[in-house]
Protein backbone atom coordinates (compact mmCIF):
# COMPACT_ATOMS: atom_id res chain seq x y z
CA UNK A 1 0.00 0.00 0.00
CA UNK A 2 1.18 3.41 -0.82
CA UNK A 3 0.38 6.00 1.87
CA UNK A 4 0.31 9.74 0.69
CA UNK A 5 0.57 12.55 3.13
CA UNK A 6 -1.50 15.79 3.13
CA UNK A 7 -1.79 19.04 4.34
CA UNK A 8 -5.59 19.85 4.08
CA UNK A 9 -9.27 18.61 3.77
CA UNK A 10 -10.02 20.16 0.38
CA UNK A 11 -7.19 17.71 -1.31
CA UNK A 12 -8.40 14.71 0.64
CA UNK A 13 -11.90 14.80 -1.45
CA UNK A 14 -10.94 13.34 -4.59
CA UNK A 15 -10.86 9.75 -3.45
CA UNK A 16 -13.43 6.78 -3.45
CA UNK A 17 -14.08 6.50 -0.05
CA UNK A 18 -13.32 9.12 2.27
CA UNK A 19 -12.89 7.93 6.12
CA UNK A 20 -13.31 10.28 9.54
CA UNK A 21 -12.31 9.21 12.74
CA UNK A 22 -14.30 10.42 15.62
CA UNK A 23 -14.14 10.39 19.38
CA UNK A 24 -17.63 10.42 21.19
CA UNK A 25 -19.16 13.42 21.89
CA UNK A 26 -17.94 14.68 18.21
CA UNK A 27 -19.57 18.25 16.64
CA UNK A 28 -20.28 18.97 13.21
CA UNK A 29 -17.10 20.71 13.46
CA UNK A 30 -14.93 17.26 13.52
CA UNK A 31 -16.13 16.74 10.17
CA UNK A 32 -14.35 20.01 8.70
CA UNK A 33 -11.80 17.69 6.12
CA UNK A 34 -15.14 16.89 4.45
CA UNK A 35 -16.37 19.33 1.62
CA UNK A 36 -19.15 20.52 3.24
CA UNK A 37 -21.79 19.24 0.93
CA UNK A 38 -21.30 15.94 2.19
CA UNK A 39 -20.54 16.49 5.55
CA UNK A 40 -24.08 18.38 5.54
CA UNK A 41 -25.54 14.84 4.59
CA UNK A 42 -23.78 12.79 6.76
CA UNK A 43 -24.60 15.45 9.62
CA UNK A 44 -28.56 13.91 8.48
CA UNK A 45 -27.21 10.44 8.89
CA UNK A 46 -25.63 10.27 11.88
CA UNK A 47 -28.75 10.51 14.20
CA UNK A 48 -30.91 8.71 11.76
CA UNK A 49 -28.61 5.58 12.21
CA UNK A 50 -27.18 6.53 16.19
CA UNK A 51 -23.60 6.62 15.06
CA UNK A 52 -22.35 7.77 18.23
CA UNK A 53 -18.48 6.92 17.80
CA UNK A 54 -18.34 3.75 20.16
CA UNK A 55 -14.79 2.21 19.53
CA UNK A 56 -15.04 0.27 17.21
CA UNK A 57 -17.89 1.34 15.45
CA UNK A 58 -18.47 2.22 11.65
CA UNK A 59 -20.99 4.53 9.65
CA UNK A 60 -21.17 4.00 6.02
CA UNK A 61 -23.25 7.10 4.98
CA UNK A 62 -23.46 6.15 0.75
CA UNK A 63 -22.81 8.67 -1.76
CA UNK A 64 -24.93 9.05 -5.24
CA UNK A 65 -23.46 10.69 -7.81
CA UNK A 66 -19.59 11.94 -8.54
CA UNK A 67 -16.80 10.10 -8.03
CA UNK A 68 -16.74 9.42 -4.40
CA UNK A 69 -18.68 5.72 -3.49
CA UNK A 70 -19.38 6.67 0.19
CA UNK A 71 -18.06 8.54 3.41
CA UNK A 72 -16.99 6.36 6.25
CA UNK A 73 -17.13 7.38 9.98
CA UNK A 74 -14.94 5.13 12.23
CA UNK A 75 -15.77 5.64 16.33
CA UNK A 76 -12.79 6.13 18.45
CA UNK A 77 -14.65 5.69 21.51
CA UNK A 78 -14.38 9.06 24.71
CA UNK A 79 -11.70 10.90 23.82
CA UNK A 80 -10.36 10.91 27.96
CA UNK A 81 -9.74 7.28 27.43
CA UNK A 82 -9.05 6.72 23.59
CA UNK A 83 -5.42 4.52 23.48
CA UNK A 84 -3.19 3.40 20.58
CA UNK A 85 -5.30 0.83 19.33
CA UNK A 86 -8.58 2.69 19.03
CA UNK A 87 -6.58 4.61 16.29
CA UNK A 88 -5.13 1.19 14.85
CA UNK A 89 -8.99 -0.33 14.73
CA UNK A 90 -10.77 3.12 13.48
CA UNK A 91 -7.56 3.10 10.29
CA UNK A 92 -9.12 -0.40 9.86
CA UNK A 93 -12.65 -0.03 9.87
CA UNK A 94 -11.89 3.20 7.23
CA UNK A 95 -9.84 1.15 5.10
CA UNK A 96 -11.46 -2.09 5.56
CA UNK A 97 -14.82 0.07 3.85
CA UNK A 98 -12.83 0.46 1.09
CA UNK A 99 -11.25 -2.86 0.66
CA UNK A 100 -14.60 -4.46 0.60
CA UNK A 101 -15.85 -2.32 -1.70
CA UNK A 102 -13.05 -2.60 -4.02
CA UNK A 103 -12.46 1.41 -3.96
CA UNK A 104 -9.03 2.12 -5.15
CA UNK A 105 -8.12 4.92 -2.92
CA UNK A 106 -9.22 5.91 0.30
CA UNK A 107 -8.74 9.06 2.60
CA UNK A 108 -8.40 9.00 6.31
CA UNK A 109 -9.08 12.09 8.79
CA UNK A 110 -7.63 11.06 12.31
CA UNK A 111 -7.56 12.93 15.01
CA UNK A 112 -3.64 13.28 16.76
CA UNK A 113 -2.06 11.35 13.50
CA UNK A 114 1.12 13.71 14.05
CA UNK A 115 1.76 11.55 16.74
CA UNK A 116 4.45 8.92 16.09
CA UNK A 117 2.84 5.83 18.03
CA UNK A 118 -0.48 6.94 16.72
CA UNK A 119 0.82 7.30 13.10
CA UNK A 120 2.65 3.80 13.16
CA UNK A 121 -0.64 2.76 14.11
CA UNK A 122 -2.54 3.51 11.88
CA UNK A 123 -0.05 2.58 8.76
CA UNK A 124 -0.71 -0.62 10.72
CA UNK A 125 -4.63 -1.01 11.14
CA UNK A 126 -4.77 0.31 7.52
CA UNK A 127 -2.01 -2.55 6.31
CA UNK A 128 -4.24 -5.48 8.85
CA UNK A 129 -7.67 -4.10 6.40
CA UNK A 130 -5.81 -5.30 2.99
CA UNK A 131 -5.62 -8.91 4.64
CA UNK A 132 -7.31 -11.85 3.65
CA UNK A 133 -6.82 -15.67 3.11
CA UNK A 134 -8.41 -16.56 -0.14
CA UNK A 135 -6.18 -18.02 -2.41
CA UNK A 136 -8.07 -21.52 -1.98
CA UNK A 137 -11.50 -20.37 -2.77
CA UNK A 138 -13.35 -19.15 -5.76
CA UNK A 139 -14.94 -15.81 -4.44
CA UNK A 140 -18.54 -15.38 -4.24
CA UNK A 141 -20.61 -13.95 -7.39
CA UNK A 142 -21.25 -10.44 -5.04
CA UNK A 143 -17.75 -10.28 -4.07
CA UNK A 144 -15.88 -6.81 -4.44
CA UNK A 145 -12.86 -7.30 -2.41
CA UNK A 146 -9.59 -5.50 -3.76
CA UNK A 147 -7.17 -3.45 -1.31
CA UNK A 148 -6.96 0.14 -2.15
CA UNK A 149 -4.18 1.16 -4.10
CA UNK A 150 -3.24 4.59 -2.31
CA UNK A 151 -4.24 5.69 1.25
CA UNK A 152 -4.53 9.41 1.52
CA UNK A 153 -3.45 10.26 5.20
CA UNK A 154 -4.68 14.11 5.93
CA UNK A 155 -1.48 15.56 8.42
CA UNK A 156 0.36 12.45 9.98
CA UNK A 157 3.87 11.17 10.04
CA UNK A 158 5.22 10.02 6.89
CA UNK A 159 7.92 8.00 8.30
CA UNK A 160 5.82 6.37 11.30
CA UNK A 161 2.83 5.67 8.82
CA UNK A 162 5.25 3.84 6.61
CA UNK A 163 7.09 1.73 9.46
CA UNK A 164 3.41 0.46 10.57
CA UNK A 165 2.77 -0.52 7.21
CA UNK A 166 5.65 -2.67 7.03
CA UNK A 167 4.90 -3.93 10.30
CA UNK A 168 1.56 -4.58 9.10
CA UNK A 169 2.21 -5.87 5.66
CA UNK A 170 4.96 -8.59 7.47
CA UNK A 171 2.28 -9.31 10.03
CA UNK A 172 -0.08 -10.46 6.85
CA UNK A 173 2.78 -12.21 5.34
CA UNK A 174 3.39 -14.33 8.72
CA UNK A 175 -0.55 -14.72 8.76
CA UNK A 176 -0.45 -16.04 4.89
CA UNK A 177 2.38 -18.73 5.88
CA UNK A 178 0.58 -19.73 9.49
CA UNK A 179 -3.01 -20.21 7.44
CA UNK A 180 -1.21 -22.55 4.67
CA UNK A 181 -2.27 -26.51 6.13
CA UNK A 182 -0.20 -29.04 6.52
CA UNK A 183 -0.22 -30.59 3.24
CA UNK A 184 1.29 -27.64 1.69
CA UNK A 185 3.96 -26.29 4.45
CA UNK A 186 6.23 -29.18 6.11
CA UNK A 187 9.56 -28.59 7.41
CA UNK A 188 11.20 -28.64 4.24
CA UNK A 189 8.74 -26.50 2.72
CA UNK A 190 9.23 -23.75 5.56
CA UNK A 191 12.85 -23.64 4.79
CA UNK A 192 12.68 -23.20 1.48
CA UNK A 193 10.14 -20.28 1.89
CA UNK A 194 13.08 -19.12 4.54
CA UNK A 195 15.67 -19.43 1.91
CA UNK A 196 13.29 -17.24 -0.80
CA UNK A 197 13.12 -14.57 1.97
CA UNK A 198 16.60 -14.49 2.62
CA UNK A 199 17.43 -14.23 -1.13
CA UNK A 200 14.54 -11.53 -1.67
CA UNK A 201 16.12 -9.36 1.50
CA UNK A 202 19.57 -10.37 0.99
CA UNK A 203 19.32 -12.27 4.37
CA UNK A 204 21.93 -14.90 5.30
CA UNK A 205 20.65 -18.35 6.02
CA UNK A 206 22.08 -21.67 6.87
CA UNK A 207 19.65 -24.79 7.12
CA UNK A 208 20.78 -27.75 8.65
CA UNK A 209 19.01 -31.18 7.42
CA UNK A 210 18.37 -34.14 9.52
CA UNK A 211 21.72 -35.30 8.52
CA UNK A 212 23.69 -31.96 10.10
CA UNK A 213 20.95 -32.03 13.11
CA UNK A 214 22.64 -35.56 13.90
CA UNK A 215 25.85 -34.42 13.36
CA UNK A 216 25.37 -31.47 15.83
CA UNK A 217 23.46 -34.00 18.76
CA UNK A 218 20.31 -32.18 18.35
CA UNK A 219 18.29 -35.18 19.01
CA UNK A 220 15.68 -33.01 20.73
CA UNK A 221 14.44 -31.87 17.76
CA UNK A 222 15.52 -34.65 15.54
CA UNK A 223 13.26 -36.87 18.44
CA UNK A 224 10.01 -34.92 17.80
CA UNK A 225 10.01 -35.17 14.03
CA UNK A 226 10.77 -39.00 13.81
CA UNK A 227 7.37 -39.87 13.03
CA UNK A 228 6.73 -38.18 10.09
CA UNK A 229 7.80 -38.48 6.32
CA UNK A 230 8.91 -35.02 5.97
CA UNK A 231 11.94 -34.94 8.42
CA UNK A 232 12.82 -31.81 10.50
CA UNK A 233 14.85 -28.40 9.92
CA UNK A 234 16.52 -26.25 11.83
CA UNK A 235 16.18 -22.63 9.81
CA UNK A 236 19.07 -19.85 11.13
CA UNK A 237 18.52 -16.33 9.07
CA UNK A 238 20.73 -13.39 10.23
CA UNK A 239 19.81 -9.95 9.59
CA UNK A 240 23.19 -7.81 9.89
CA UNK A 241 22.91 -3.84 9.56
CA UNK A 242 26.08 -2.42 9.71
CA UNK A 243 27.01 -0.97 12.94
CA UNK A 244 24.12 -2.29 15.22
CA UNK A 245 23.47 -0.86 18.58
CA UNK A 246 22.51 -4.80 19.68
CA UNK A 247 21.78 -8.18 19.05
CA UNK A 248 18.53 -9.97 19.12
CA UNK A 249 17.60 -13.57 18.82
CA UNK A 250 14.16 -14.41 17.54
CA UNK A 251 13.19 -18.52 18.32
CA UNK A 252 9.95 -19.83 16.94
CA UNK A 253 8.58 -22.57 17.61
CA UNK A 254 8.10 -24.56 13.75
CA UNK A 255 5.47 -27.65 14.02
CA UNK A 256 4.10 -27.59 10.99
CA UNK A 257 1.46 -29.87 12.20
CA UNK A 258 0.76 -31.15 15.45
CA UNK A 259 -0.93 -34.92 16.07
CA UNK A 260 0.38 -34.95 18.98
CA UNK A 261 2.83 -37.85 18.18
CA UNK A 262 1.87 -40.99 19.79
CA UNK A 263 0.16 -39.13 22.46
CA UNK A 264 -2.68 -38.59 19.45
CA UNK A 265 -5.13 -35.39 20.20
CA UNK A 266 -8.90 -36.01 20.43
CA UNK A 267 -10.35 -34.99 17.02
CA UNK A 268 -11.61 -31.57 18.00
CA UNK A 269 -8.19 -30.23 19.64
CA UNK A 270 -6.28 -31.18 16.29
CA UNK A 271 -7.67 -29.17 14.18
CA UNK A 272 -6.55 -25.90 14.00
CA UNK A 273 -3.04 -27.57 14.69
CA UNK A 274 -1.61 -26.06 11.25
CA UNK A 275 -1.35 -23.09 13.31
CA UNK A 276 1.66 -25.22 15.44
CA UNK A 277 4.25 -23.24 13.35
CA UNK A 278 2.89 -19.81 14.22
CA UNK A 279 5.98 -18.97 16.71
CA UNK A 280 8.07 -19.68 13.47
CA UNK A 281 5.82 -17.62 11.22
CA UNK A 282 6.39 -14.64 13.13
CA UNK A 283 10.02 -15.20 13.39
CA UNK A 284 10.55 -14.74 9.54
CA UNK A 285 7.75 -11.81 9.87
CA UNK A 286 10.10 -10.20 12.43
CA UNK A 287 13.73 -10.47 10.45
CA UNK A 288 11.51 -9.53 6.77
CA UNK A 289 10.37 -5.96 8.84
CA UNK A 290 13.39 -5.24 10.29
CA UNK A 291 15.43 -5.46 7.12
CA UNK A 292 12.83 -3.64 5.03
CA UNK A 293 13.15 -1.20 8.10
CA UNK A 294 17.22 -1.43 7.94
CA UNK A 295 16.69 -1.27 11.43
CA UNK A 296 20.10 -1.16 13.54
CA UNK A 297 19.50 -4.40 15.63
CA UNK A 298 20.88 -7.62 14.87
CA UNK A 299 18.31 -9.68 14.31
CA UNK A 300 18.99 -13.44 14.27
CA UNK A 301 15.50 -15.29 13.66
CA UNK A 302 15.87 -19.38 14.68
CA UNK A 303 13.03 -22.31 13.76
CA UNK A 304 12.99 -25.61 14.51
CA UNK A 305 11.00 -27.07 12.30
CA UNK A 306 9.29 -30.21 12.56
CA UNK A 307 6.01 -31.71 12.06
CA UNK A 308 4.71 -34.61 15.19
CA UNK A 309 3.14 -37.63 13.85
CA UNK A 310 2.10 -40.74 14.94
CA UNK A 311 4.13 -43.45 13.23
CA UNK A 312 6.37 -46.67 13.34
CA UNK A 313 9.77 -44.47 13.90
CA UNK A 314 7.74 -41.77 15.67
CA UNK A 315 9.71 -41.14 19.53
CA UNK A 316 7.62 -42.20 21.87
CA UNK A 317 6.59 -41.90 25.97
CA UNK A 318 9.53 -42.92 28.37
CA UNK A 319 11.81 -42.22 25.36
CA UNK A 320 15.09 -40.59 27.02
CA UNK A 321 16.56 -37.80 24.71
CA UNK A 322 20.15 -36.10 24.98
CA UNK A 323 19.80 -32.26 23.86
CA UNK A 324 21.58 -30.00 22.12
CA UNK A 325 23.28 -28.60 25.79
CA UNK A 326 24.02 -32.07 26.69
CA UNK A 327 20.81 -31.90 29.21
CA UNK A 328 18.61 -34.97 29.08
CA UNK A 329 15.06 -35.00 29.10
CA UNK A 330 12.37 -38.13 30.09
CA UNK A 331 8.95 -38.29 27.42
CA UNK A 332 6.07 -38.67 29.07
CA UNK A 333 3.73 -36.83 26.80
CA UNK A 334 4.71 -36.72 22.96
CA UNK A 335 1.76 -34.18 22.62
CA UNK A 336 4.55 -32.09 25.34
CA UNK A 337 6.45 -31.53 21.64
CA UNK A 338 6.90 -27.83 21.32
CA UNK A 339 9.16 -26.98 23.96
CA UNK A 340 11.38 -30.58 23.17
CA UNK A 341 11.93 -28.22 19.45
CA UNK A 342 12.88 -25.55 21.28
CA UNK A 343 15.42 -27.43 23.93
CA UNK A 344 17.59 -27.45 21.04
CA UNK A 345 16.62 -24.29 19.42
CA UNK A 346 17.05 -22.08 22.27
CA UNK A 347 20.62 -23.77 23.02
CA UNK A 348 21.66 -22.78 19.68
CA UNK A 349 20.76 -19.82 19.80
CA UNK A 350 22.48 -19.12 22.94
CA UNK A 351 25.67 -20.30 21.51
CA UNK A 352 25.17 -17.25 19.27
CA UNK A 353 25.58 -14.61 22.54
CA UNK A 354 22.96 -11.96 21.63
CA UNK A 355 22.07 -9.69 24.07
CA UNK A 356 18.15 -10.73 24.13
CA UNK A 357 16.56 -13.96 23.03
CA UNK A 358 13.06 -14.10 22.67
CA UNK A 359 11.21 -17.34 22.10
CA UNK A 360 7.81 -17.57 20.55
CA UNK A 361 5.42 -20.59 20.85
CA UNK A 362 2.15 -21.84 20.41
CA UNK A 363 2.94 -23.96 23.61
CA UNK A 364 0.27 -24.79 25.97
CA UNK A 365 -3.69 -25.21 25.98
CA UNK A 366 -2.67 -24.49 29.80
CA UNK A 367 -1.94 -20.96 28.91
CA UNK A 368 -4.82 -20.26 26.78
CA UNK A 369 -7.14 -21.41 30.11
CA UNK A 370 -5.21 -19.07 32.08
CA UNK A 371 -5.63 -16.02 29.88
CA UNK A 372 -7.69 -16.53 27.96
CA UNK A 373 -7.79 -16.32 23.50
CA UNK A 374 -6.81 -12.91 23.46
CA UNK A 375 -3.59 -12.44 25.72
CA UNK A 376 -0.79 -13.95 24.90
CA UNK A 377 1.93 -15.43 28.39
CA UNK A 378 5.08 -13.30 28.81
CA UNK A 379 7.57 -15.53 31.28
CA UNK A 380 11.18 -14.34 31.52
CA UNK A 381 14.42 -14.90 33.67
CA UNK A 382 15.28 -10.90 33.84
CA UNK A 383 12.45 -9.11 35.26
CA UNK A 384 14.15 -5.58 33.91
CA UNK A 385 14.18 -7.27 30.06
CA UNK A 386 10.50 -8.16 30.88
CA UNK A 387 9.14 -4.85 31.95
CA UNK A 388 11.11 -3.54 28.70
CA UNK A 389 9.27 -5.79 26.33
CA UNK A 390 6.16 -5.14 28.24
CA UNK A 391 6.21 -1.04 27.82
CA UNK A 392 7.53 -1.11 24.61
CA UNK A 393 4.53 -3.82 23.56
CA UNK A 394 1.56 -1.92 25.40
CA UNK A 395 0.66 0.55 22.61
CA UNK A 396 1.62 -2.54 19.81
CA UNK A 397 -2.38 -3.90 20.46
CA UNK A 398 -0.93 -6.82 21.51
CA UNK A 399 -1.54 -8.07 24.78
CA UNK A 400 0.87 -9.80 27.12
CA UNK A 401 0.67 -10.93 30.69
CA UNK A 402 3.36 -11.90 32.74
CA UNK A 403 3.04 -14.92 34.88
CA UNK A 404 5.36 -16.15 37.73
CA UNK A 405 8.41 -18.20 37.38
CA UNK A 406 9.80 -18.15 41.16
CA UNK A 407 7.34 -21.09 42.42
CA UNK A 408 10.34 -23.39 43.60
CA UNK A 409 7.62 -26.06 44.20
CA UNK A 410 6.11 -25.99 41.04
CA UNK A 411 9.29 -26.46 39.41
CA UNK A 412 9.69 -29.47 41.28
CA UNK A 413 7.11 -31.11 39.40
CA UNK A 414 9.56 -30.99 35.79
CA UNK A 415 12.19 -33.13 38.04
CA UNK A 416 12.58 -36.52 36.47
CA UNK A 417 13.72 -39.77 38.10
CA UNK A 418 15.70 -41.17 35.30
CA UNK A 419 16.36 -37.55 33.67
CA UNK A 420 17.38 -33.98 34.16
CA UNK A 421 14.15 -33.14 33.52
CA UNK A 422 10.68 -34.45 32.29
CA UNK A 423 8.80 -32.84 29.12
CA UNK A 424 5.56 -32.53 30.54
CA UNK A 425 4.10 -31.95 34.26
CA UNK A 426 0.61 -32.68 34.57
CA UNK A 427 -2.47 -29.89 34.47
CA UNK A 428 -1.91 -27.63 37.09
CA UNK A 429 0.37 -24.86 35.93
CA UNK A 430 0.74 -25.81 32.79
CA UNK A 431 1.89 -22.49 31.16
CA UNK A 432 4.57 -22.22 33.65
CA UNK A 433 6.15 -25.39 34.33
CA UNK A 434 6.62 -25.58 29.97
CA UNK A 435 8.77 -22.55 30.73
CA UNK A 436 10.39 -23.48 33.77
CA UNK A 437 11.21 -26.51 30.94
CA UNK A 438 12.17 -24.01 28.47
CA UNK A 439 14.79 -21.96 31.16
CA UNK A 440 17.10 -25.62 31.16
CA UNK A 441 18.25 -24.75 27.82
CA UNK A 442 18.95 -21.36 27.99
CA UNK A 443 22.17 -19.97 29.71
CA UNK A 444 22.40 -18.58 32.46
CA UNK A 445 22.50 -15.10 32.51
CA UNK A 446 21.63 -14.69 29.08
CA UNK A 447 18.18 -12.22 28.78
CA UNK A 448 15.03 -14.40 27.89
CA UNK A 449 11.25 -13.66 27.06
CA UNK A 450 9.66 -16.77 26.42
CA UNK A 451 6.02 -15.57 24.72
CA UNK A 452 2.89 -18.28 24.83
CA UNK A 453 0.81 -17.59 21.73
CA UNK A 454 -1.54 -20.60 22.21
CA UNK A 455 -5.07 -19.66 21.67
CA UNK A 456 -4.58 -16.49 20.50
CA UNK A 457 -2.71 -17.77 17.16
CA UNK A 458 -5.65 -18.48 15.72
CA UNK A 459 -9.24 -16.63 15.76
CA UNK A 460 -12.45 -18.96 15.45
CA UNK A 461 -14.47 -15.56 15.73
CA UNK A 462 -13.47 -12.43 14.41
CA UNK A 463 -12.98 -9.64 16.38
CA UNK A 464 -11.37 -6.11 16.57
CA UNK A 465 -9.11 -6.07 13.63
CA UNK A 466 -8.61 -9.36 13.16
CA UNK A 467 -10.70 -11.80 10.41
CA UNK A 468 -11.30 -15.58 11.18
CA UNK A 469 -7.48 -17.27 10.79
CA UNK A 470 -3.99 -16.66 11.77
CA UNK A 471 -2.92 -14.02 13.31
CA UNK A 472 0.85 -13.75 13.80
CA UNK A 473 0.34 -12.87 17.46
CA UNK A 474 3.31 -11.36 19.03
CA UNK A 475 5.02 -9.85 15.78
CA UNK A 476 3.72 -6.30 16.68
CA UNK A 477 4.80 -6.52 20.26
CA UNK A 478 8.07 -8.01 19.09
CA UNK A 479 8.90 -5.04 16.77
CA UNK A 480 7.68 -2.48 19.10
CA UNK A 481 10.57 -3.81 21.37
CA UNK A 482 12.85 -3.78 18.38
CA UNK A 483 11.67 -0.74 17.83
CA UNK A 484 12.08 1.31 21.16
CA UNK A 485 15.70 -0.15 20.87
CA UNK A 486 16.53 1.40 17.65
CA UNK A 487 14.94 4.76 18.90
CA UNK A 488 16.98 4.66 22.52
CA UNK A 489 20.48 5.13 20.05
CA UNK A 490 18.42 7.53 17.49
N1 LIG B 1 0.46 -27.10 20.20
C1 LIG B 1 -0.03 -27.51 21.46
C2 LIG B 1 -0.58 -26.35 22.30
C3 LIG B 1 -1.80 -25.63 21.77
C4 LIG B 1 -3.04 -25.90 22.29
C5 LIG B 1 -1.68 -24.62 20.82
C6 LIG B 1 -4.16 -25.21 21.83
C7 LIG B 1 -2.78 -23.95 20.35
C8 LIG B 1 -4.04 -24.23 20.85
C9 LIG B 1 1.08 -28.18 22.26
O1 LIG B 1 2.03 -28.87 21.53
C10 LIG B 1 0.42 -29.19 23.14
O2 LIG B 1 -0.11 -30.14 22.61
N2 LIG B 1 0.46 -28.96 24.45
C11 LIG B 1 -0.13 -29.84 25.39
C12 LIG B 1 0.86 -30.05 26.50
C13 LIG B 1 0.49 -31.14 27.45
C14 LIG B 1 0.55 -32.48 26.76
C15 LIG B 1 1.44 -31.10 28.61
C16 LIG B 1 -1.42 -29.19 25.90
O3 LIG B 1 -1.44 -27.96 26.03
O4 LIG B 1 -2.39 -29.89 26.12
MN1 LIG C 1 1.43 -30.87 21.11
ZN1 LIG D 1 2.34 -28.23 19.62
Amino acid sequence: MRFEIVKSGSRIARRKVLGVALYENFTSEDLASLPSSIALLAEMFIPRENFRAKRGSVLVVPLANGEIQCVALAGLGPRESVGTDDYRLAAFNIVRTAASRGASSVSMAIPESSERLISRAIGEGAALACYRFGKYRAPDEDDRFAPPETTAVLGGDAKALSEGCTIGECQCYARDLANEPGNVINPDVLAKIANDLALEKGIKIKVFDESELAAKGMNALLSVGKGSATPPRLIHLEYAPKSPVAAAAIVGKGITFDSGGLDIKPADSMLTMKGDKTGACVALGVIKAASELKLPVSVHAIIGAAENMPGGNSYRPDDIIRAYNGRTIEINNTDAEGRVTLADTLAYACELKPDNVIDIATLTGACAVALGDTTAGLFTNDDKFGAEFLAAASTSGERFWKLPMDDENLRKKIKSPVADVVNSAGRYGGAITAAMFLENFVEKGCPWIHLDIAATDFVKEPYSYYVKGATAYGLRGIMAWLLALADADR
